[in-house]
């Protein structure tokens, strides 16, 4: 069983993540969540913490930081960095390396040799655009696991590629990479 950060981003996918979180945590590992600020509007940290019995951490300033440097703290406790769901946005921000919030910041300080998936969840139209393709294979030169999204109807009202895999099979990805370390 391992320690495992979530990083989420705000994505329609959100209410798979909780679900995610739960069967992790149910499976025997130490789950502790990173939502960006704007999946933090969409979710609460709160329903992680109570699914997961761990902290759930958005920001690292101020009364909301747990620890002096929660971004060191979280990537050095994590023998497993999952981000799920990958919005546009913050795969784009791991590919750049922008350290711009904390689950980027987790995720740049993430010591080299520690599996790290992610699991990218948008409109199909965003996914196939040249600047997300060429993030996704950024990603995969720099080590990420990347676990393809699902096709079938999306959220946003059309079909096709983009869907967040259900959370067993992301539990399943989990178990192959810890098992493959
Ligand atoms: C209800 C809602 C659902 C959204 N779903 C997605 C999504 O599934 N994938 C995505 O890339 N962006 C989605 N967006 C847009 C992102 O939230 C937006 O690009 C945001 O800046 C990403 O923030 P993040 O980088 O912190 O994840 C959604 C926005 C809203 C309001």
């Amino acid at each position: 069983m391992a320690h495992i950060v979530l990083c989420s981003g705000a994505s329609v996918a959100l209410y798979k993540a909780c679900d995610l979180a739960s069967k992790l945590a149910q499976s025997g590992h130490e789950v502790r969540a990173v939502l960006t600020p704007r999946a933090a509007r969409l979710v609460s940290p709160q329903l992680f913490e109570a699914v997961t019995g761990q902290p759930a951490a958005v920001d690292e300033y101020g009364p909301e930081r747990r620890g002096a440097m929660d971004h060191i703290e979280l990537a050095t406790w994590a023998e497993l960095l999952l981000v799920a769901p990958a919005s546009a946005g913050l795969l784009s921000r791991l590919a750049l390396g922008l350290a711009d919030d904390l689950a980027s910041t987790v995720a740049l300080a993430l010591p080299a040799g520690r599996p790290r998936l992610i699991a990218p969840a948008m409109n199909p139209h965003m996914l196939a655009s040249p600047p997300i393709a060429r993030n996704l294979a950024t990603l995969r030169g720099d080590g990420w696991r990347v676990i393809e999204p699902g096709s079938g109807h999306m959220a946003c009202g059309v079909d096709g590629k983009g869907r967040l895999p259900e959370p067993q099979e992301l539990v399943r990805a989990v178990a192959e990479a810890l098992a493959g370390r």
